[in-house]
């Protein structure tokens, strides 16, 4: 039975890939705050190593998958906090544990990013080559100061999807596969807090998918059992955007 662990287990994507991952006969240990077999937080380096060391303890040292889907919106109570949580609240979790993946079978992780990561602009930021450079308080200091919660966001999942990408190339050597989903909307507590929000209520109602609707979380749960699977066994570094088209829509001319 493949052993996979994955982060935000608690709610939203990552309740359903348990759930579509349990289906397909794999056993999971969940990482969330609270109401999972791992409870850490993953906003802070001692959460992370925490996170690490119960699920190596769990695991008894041997993973065959890891899906990294905890995350915070634009809703978060500030920029700091989202680029901690998405960016190094995955970075480590995969540094952790990919010794563990390296003893697995057919292993393969997983980063669920975003189609946020290609709005324009975001790989300027300064605050992403503080990310890519590896360098928190930085990063976090520059992302406070402009107090720009979107662009955190999106800057976080331009850069978790490019330490994905070269983690990916890293890994091949050791046949650990790694590869990215960027979801578009999906209804979940996150999407429905940002639909709610006074700042950013409007503009995310607006972003209308091709296909005329918001995904569900089993949509992409699905995406990410195929990618988790021996079926996929060629793919890896690839980011898939599972969006209803936004990404075809916003840059036809760019994939
Ligand atoms: P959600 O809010 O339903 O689930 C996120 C989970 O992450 C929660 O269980 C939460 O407790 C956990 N989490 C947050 N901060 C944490 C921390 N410090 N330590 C440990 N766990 C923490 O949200 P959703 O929508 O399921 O999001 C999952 C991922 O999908 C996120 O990375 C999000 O950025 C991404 N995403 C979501 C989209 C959407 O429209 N829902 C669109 C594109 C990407």
């Amino acid at each position: 039975m493949p052993v996979t662990a994955v982060s935000g287990s608690a709610s939203g994507i990552g309740a359903a890939v348990c759930d579509v991952l349990r289906a397909a006969g794999h056993r999971i240990i969940g990482i969330d705050r609270a109401q999972a077999d791992v409870i850490a937080d993953l906003s802070s380096p001692a959460g992370r190593q925490g996170a690490v060391a119960q699920v190596l303890e769990q695991c008894e040292g041997v993973l065959d998958g890891l899906v990294c889907c905890a995350g915070l919106g634009v809703t978060a109570s500030s920029s700091s906090l989202v680029l901690a949580v998405n960016y190094f609240g995955v970075s480590e979790l995969l540094d952790g544990l990919a010794e563990a993946l390296s003893k697995g079978t057919q292993p393969a992780a997983l980063v669920i990013g975003s189609v946020a990561a290609t709005h324009a602009g975001a790989e300027q930021q300064p605050m992403v080559a503080a990310l890519l450079a590896g360098d928190e308080a930085q990063a976090l200091a520059l992302a406070d100061a402009l107090a720009q919660p979107h662009i955190a966001y999106a800057g976080s999942k331009y850069a978790v999807t490019c330490d994905a990408r070269r983690k990916a190339v890293q890994w091949a050597a050791q046949g650990i596969r790694l590869n990215v989903i960027a979801p578009g909307a999906v209804e979940t507590p996150l999407h429905q807090a940002a639909k709610d929000d006074a700042r950013f209520g409007q503009a995310v109602r607006d972003f209308v998918a091709p296909l005329g609707r918001a995904g569900d979380p089993a949509e992409i749960a699905q995406a990410v059992a195929f990618l988790q699977s021996p079926q996929a066994s060629f793919i890896t570094g690839s980011v898939l955007f599972v969006d209803g088209g936004m990404d075809a829509k916003a840059r036809p001319q760019r994939f």
